[in-house]
């Protein structure tokens, strides 16, 4: 089968199409014939192994695993003896965990997917899993949404932004989100009740507080969080733009947190998990979840996917189409 390679770490320049051996399932697995795969900032992260604690995961001098994409949307090709849940031909999305998604197979266990509701296309599938999965827990689990509240989504026009507006509209909050000028409408289109244009005003210094505040992008101070929070509010932060800004918001955040009646903090990693992947694939169902695709590319073409998403401003989900 063809893939996606790597052997070293480095720029997107380092991946590589090959011909490799085509998995085959244990017998507790399922082959996929990969349709779609999401790429995530995790991927250039594992890419470059940067930042350096990446590599604690990923193989101190040489990646570990040679092909990466966590995200998959695809069709059933062969199942092993003891899955039960599927068989062949069944349309599928979900993860592979860390790594396996760049390529035309992959085996996974049955708790990496769910099926593909009817309504959504390959490319949409294969676009969920760790961003909608990323704000659904950063903003029930971490964040404890409650109908009513007041939700501040920053990022919004990203991939996990865009699920996290529509998943605090599911939940019932009033949703105010901050993305640059060009991504206005498009936030509205998904559920905004309210926008604030990052390059005309700063959430944090006009006075406005909220009850939640999850950050898809990470670049702000604790003491920026804490003025922007309501006087019990909860922020919940996905994302970060330098080690530094990681490492207050886990030391400093965790001492405000447990000395003052706000909560700021590092969401950690979010935890692809079956019955996450059951509740998301209901809301696509229904309507409820949409996901946004900015730009799909072939899977030869990776490189210059990962370079997109580098550059920081994607709108919803780049998708490699196989
Ligand atoms: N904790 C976890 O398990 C987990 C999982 C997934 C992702 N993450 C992290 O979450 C972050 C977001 O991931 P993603 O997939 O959403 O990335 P992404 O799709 O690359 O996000 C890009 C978006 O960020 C927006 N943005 C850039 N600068 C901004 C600013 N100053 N203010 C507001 N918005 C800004 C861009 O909007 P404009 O074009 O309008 O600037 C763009 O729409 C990353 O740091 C990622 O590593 C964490």
């Amino acid at each position: 089968m063809k893939a996606m390679v790597y052997t070293n770490y480095g720029s997107p320049d380092v991946l590589q199409l090959k011909e490799v051996d085509k998995p085959v399932p244990k017998d507790n697995e399922l082959l996929i014939k990969i349709k779609a795969t999401g790429v995530n900032p995790a991927d250039w992260h594992l890419l470059r192994g940067e930042p350096f604690l990446a590599r604690l995961e990923a193989g101190l001098f040489k990646p570990k695993n040679a092909i990466l994409g966590i995200d998959i949307a695809g069709q059933v090709e062969a199942v092993g003896k003891a899955v039960t849940g599927f068989q062949p031909g069944d349309e599928v999305f979900g993860d592979c965990g860390w790594g396996g998604g760049f390529a035309e197979y992959v085996c996974v266990t049955e708790k990496n997917v769910v099926p593909k509701p009817a309504n959504i296309s390959f490319e949409q599938a294969g676009a969920i899993s760790v961003a909608a999965i990323t704000a659904l827990q950063g903003l029930r689990d971490k964040g404890q949404i409650q109908a009513g509240q007041k939700v501040l989504v920053n990022g919004a026009s990203g991939g996990v932004g865009t699920f996290a507006v529509q998943l605090a509209k599911y939940f019932g909050g009033e949703v105010t989100c901050v993305c640059s000028t060009r991504n206005l409408e498009m936030v509205r289109s998904i559920g905004a009740d309210h926008v604030i244009d990052y390059t005309r005003e700063d959430f944090t210094q006009n006075g406005a507080q909220y009850d939640l505040l999850f950050d898809a992008v990470g670049n702000r101070s604790v003491s920026e969080y804490q003025r922007a929070l309501s006087p019990r509010g909860i922020c919940v932060v996905a994302g970060f733009t330098t080690l530094s800004r990681l490492f207050q918001l886990m030391l400093l955040g965790a001492w405000v947190s447990k000395t003052g009646s706000k909560q700021v903090g590092s969401m950690g990693t979010a935890q692809s998990n079956k019955q996450d992947l059951l509740f998301l694939k209901e809301l696509l169902e229904t309507g409820k979840v949409t996901p946004v695709i900015d730009r799909c590319y072939p899977l030869p073409e990776v490189p210059a996917a990962i370079r997109y998403l580098e550059a920081g401003h994607a709108r919803g989900k780049v998708v490699i189409t196989i």
